[in-house]
């Protein structure tokens, strides 16, 4: 069953049934200030840290859900609805929400009075702006009471939750003309404060929760809204809100335009008050004149239209598969942006107060974005660097605001520092910025430590190397890629999380083979690039670490018909047919395959079709099989969740790329394809009522075949997912991949797949290649580029600003 429709000429996707199985929410912003708007305009804003400089309230896990967020109310007579549906619920004649790009319009529609609702925010601006446009599609003038709410959130999102002995004394306001400003603290140590505008006289306000609401109501039924009349009530302490009364006339055929703008302002010290007591407004008023009339508001969603247009055009695919463009071409793009700027921290299942910049998750998000914003991915990397200790290992995790490590999560995840050798990499491929290499870079934040990012790659490779166990394969640590797979834990505490608590890795002689085939991926490419930069004393010395790797996974890491997963502390086999449960797992059939380890000896085909038979179902790959059914003490938190879910048998989305790119490594095209296809939200859309999360982005799990319930999804948006699927349907499936001196050519195609148009700007020129498929699927056949034939399968650099024609046959 589907919720709505793709709207590709616009780039939306459009939600004709507000009723949603789960809240399908969007992203406003780009830099700096962001917002979460639901379907039913839910959710909250804030600027750079949702935990720190959350602007308004949100409640998470409430009854019902999603409650709260930038809501208006329209008392039309006796009744009362709101635009969104929510939160009065009162049955729509018309409802309809657009999710663009960075924007959500809601529309909604009752006796003849339609509100339209469009929320923004424009480019480099610190502020919400909500246009409301109401029209009277009737017959008879209409006289409308319109009520706008949200609530203020007291700045730290975590204290405005528990520490409420102070803070229901706090709270400050002051309401100036049609504007209602927060500044809570402002008096003592903040320098910023909040407001609420709308660019029309108003006849009355709120800024009192209990005042609006009514102690024993609920949002579907404000008191204020019911007695048709605000209580101009100002905030002392309790719940500050901000609430506009306007009384609206409208003809039939007319419309009237409310533009509200949700802002946040920083002062200077020397410049915070206007008067005693009275804040300085001037900044605020600066921002309310930038869009105080309807031309500057269009201009400014057109200026925003045409930053996405911009970002969309490096990477853009034509083919006759709809879903495939509507994924390549907008929403698994605009996905991995989110993931840019949110990292793991706010969505609707994460809350915005916990986890910090992950080491590794930044930099696989990196690999999602680096086309369309390379600078911004330098920065990234530094601050990633800059995280390191001297001898490789990380910090798990750092802090957004102040880029520092994060000592309560700590380091000791192993596979964390190759995961910066992929970020490197991928940056210079697609730039062709050597220069990086030779950054200054800190190690631990400190400067006085500083060296090359070069010898940041260096010190990572060296962590492998020198944390090998018994049969050679790289000590797992803490956890490897799988946080969940805790073999070095132990934990017979509830109360503690198993990624901080206790690490008995001294002595334990627990081993990845993940981290293996991670070493052997990304070792060759730190090999690979010594020797482009001359330093092939090192490359050789790599070389030897590499081969030395493969030899022992092929020695202690195969199992007879895939690779074993791991050894657990004790030494015993993790992943192998001797196990009762947990016989075989994805990771290191993933990473062994697409490093190809064996595979002169047939390992890699084995171990990918062991995970087609073992692993597979209707859904997507599960992480393994079978699942477990006990906690397993030395296995960890991976033998937590009932079986089917996480990390225990889910499908995490997020792995499934790693089997793509290996089947396409086998030349196997049409199997990648099945797998993409499972998982990938828009050819999920139809069975939208099962799956639950947004069909136009990705989930990081769908309950795998053990599950309570198979196919239903949870935590969309914010996960890994949405880089690696991007990464491995262009650069390996459609196959246009940058490598250091041109374009690579090698799709891996399904034979429904005939041909196609990949459009690729890259490094100063485009390239308009045509792939004609053929019998194989595999393997260029002839490359002709601007009617010459080209040897091989790269593309080698052409001139700048220029568009390139590129003429493929496969095999
Ligand atoms: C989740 C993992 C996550 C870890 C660290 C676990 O509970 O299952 O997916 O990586 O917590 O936050
Ligand atoms: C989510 C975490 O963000 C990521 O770092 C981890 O690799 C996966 N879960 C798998 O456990």
């Amino acid at each position: 069953m589907k919720y709505g429709h793709f709207d590709d000429l616009n780039k939306e996707y459009v939600i004709t049934n507000p009723q949603t199985p789960f809240p399908w929410i969007n992203y406003l912003g780009n830099e700096d200030f962001f917002g979460l708007v639901s379907n039913t305009a839910g959710g909250y804003a804030f600027y750079k840290d949702a935990k720190f400089r959350r602007l308004t309230r949100y409640r998470y896990n409430n009854v019902p859900m999603d409650n709260g967020g930038r809501y208006f109310y329209i008392k039309d007579e006796d009744t009362i609805w709101s635009p969104g549906w929510k939160p009065v619920k009162t049955p729509l004649d018309k409802y309809e929400c657009r999710h663009g790009l960075s924007y959500s319009k809601i529309m909604g529609a009752k006796n003849g009075i339609k509100a339209e609702s469009t929320f923004f925010i424009p480019l480099k601006t610190w502020a919400e702006v909500h246009h409301v446009k109401l029209t009277n599609e009737g017959k008879q003038p209409k006289k409308l009471k319109f009520f706008s709410f949200m609530e203020w959130c007291l700045w730290n999102a975590e204290d405005d939750q528990n520490n409420l002995q102070r803070n229901l004394n706090t709270g400050e306001v002051e309401i100036e003309g049609s504007t209602i400003y927060h500044k809570t603290e402002y008096k003592e140590r903040r320098n910023h404060y909040a407001f609420y505008s709308v660019n029309t006289p108003i006849n009355g306000f709120d800024t009192d929760r209990e005042s609006f609401v009514g102690l024993y109501n609920e949002l579907s039924e404000p008191q204020a809204v019911l007695n048709g009349k605000p209580g101009n009530s100002e905030a002392h302490g309790w719940s500050p809100i901000a609430s506009h009364y306007i009384e609206v006339e409208l003809q039939p055929g007319e419309s009237k335009d409310l533009i509200f703008v949700l802002g946040y302002v920083e002062n200077p010290e020397e410049e915070k008050w206007e008067s005693k007591g009275i804040i300085n407004k001037k900044p605020a008023l600066a921002i309310q004149e930038k869009f105080n009339t309807l031309e500057k508001v269009e201009a400014a969603l057109a200026d925003l239209k045409t930053y996405w247009e911009d970002l969309l055009s490096i990477i853009n695919i034509e083919s006759k598969d709809d879903k495939l463009n509507r994924m390549v071409n907008i929403w698994n793009q605009y996905q991995c942006m989110v993931t840019f700027n949110m990292s793991r921290s706010a969505s609707f299942f994460e809350v915005g107060i916990g986890r910090g910049m992950g080491f590794r998750d930044s930099n696989q998000d990196l690999i999602g974005f680096v086309h369309q914003i390379p600078e911004r991915a330098r920065e990234r990397i530094i601050d990633i660097a800059s995280t390191q200790f001297p001898d490789g290992g990380c910090y798990h995790q750092y802090q957004p605001l102040t880029k520092r490590g994060n000592d309560a999560v700590g380091g000791g995840f192993n596979d964390d520092p190759l995961w910066l050798i992929l970020g490197v990499v991928s940056y210079i491929k697609e730039t062709g910025d050597f220069s990086i290499l030779d950054e200054m870079v800190p190690f631990d934040n400190d400067e006085s430590l500083a060296k090359t990012l070069f010898d940041h790659l260096t010190v990572s490779f060296n962590h492998v190397v020198n944390n090998l166990g018994p049969n050679g394969l790289p000590l797992i640590g803490r956890a490897d890629w799988n946080d969940c797979l805790n073999l070095n834990c132990f934990s017979t505490n509830p109360n503690e999380s198993f990624q901080t608590t206790e690490n008995n890795t001294e002595g334990s002689k627990a081993e990845s083979v993940m981290i293996a085939g991670l070493f052997v991926v990304y070792g060759t490419d730190y090999v690979e690039l010594c020797n482009r930069i001359g330093k092939n004393k090192e490359a050789n010395r790599a070389l030897l670490e590499v081969n030395r790797m493969t030899d022992a996974v092929k020695a202690n890491g195969w199992d007879g018909e895939w690779f074993l997963r791991a050894y657990d502390y004790y030494g015993k086999k993790v992943g192998s047919k001797d196990n009762e449960e947990g016989k075989i797992f994805i990771e290191s059939q993933g990473w062994c395959t697409m490093a190809g380890i064996g595979s002169e000896d047939g390992l890699c085909e084995k171990a990918l079709d062991s995970v087609k038979e073992h692993l597979d179902c209707d859904y997507g790959i599960v992480l393994n099989n079978p699942p477990f059914s006990k906690y397993v003490l030395e296995y960890g938190e991976i033998s937590t969740y009932p079986a089917g879910y996480k990390e225990n048998a889910g499908i995490f989305c997020h792995n499934n790329p790693w089997i793509m790119i290996g089947e396409t490594r086998l030349g196997r095209g049409e199997r990648a394809w099945e797998y993409y296809q499972k998982i990938s939200p828009a050819y999920l859309e139809e069975i939208s009522d099962l799956h639950r999360t947004e069909p136009y982005v990705y989930a990081q799990m769908i309950a795998g075949k053990d599950a309570y319930l198979p196919g239903e999804a949870k935590n969309s948006w914010l996960s890994g997912t949405a880089a690696w699927n991007f990464y491995a349907v262009t650069q390996y499936i459609l196959g246009i991949r940058p490598e250091y001196e041109g374009l690579k050519i090698d799709p891996c195609l399904p034979s429904s797949i005939q041909e196609y148009v990949f459009v690729r700007k890259f490094r100063g020129a485009t390239y308009k290649i045509k792939i004609v498929n053929g019998e194989k699927g595999k393997g260029v056949k002839s490359l002709i580029v601007n009617s010459e034939s080209v040897k091989g399968d790269v593309i080698p650099l052409q001139k700048v600003d220029v568009e390139h024609q590129v003429e493929v046959e496969l095999f």
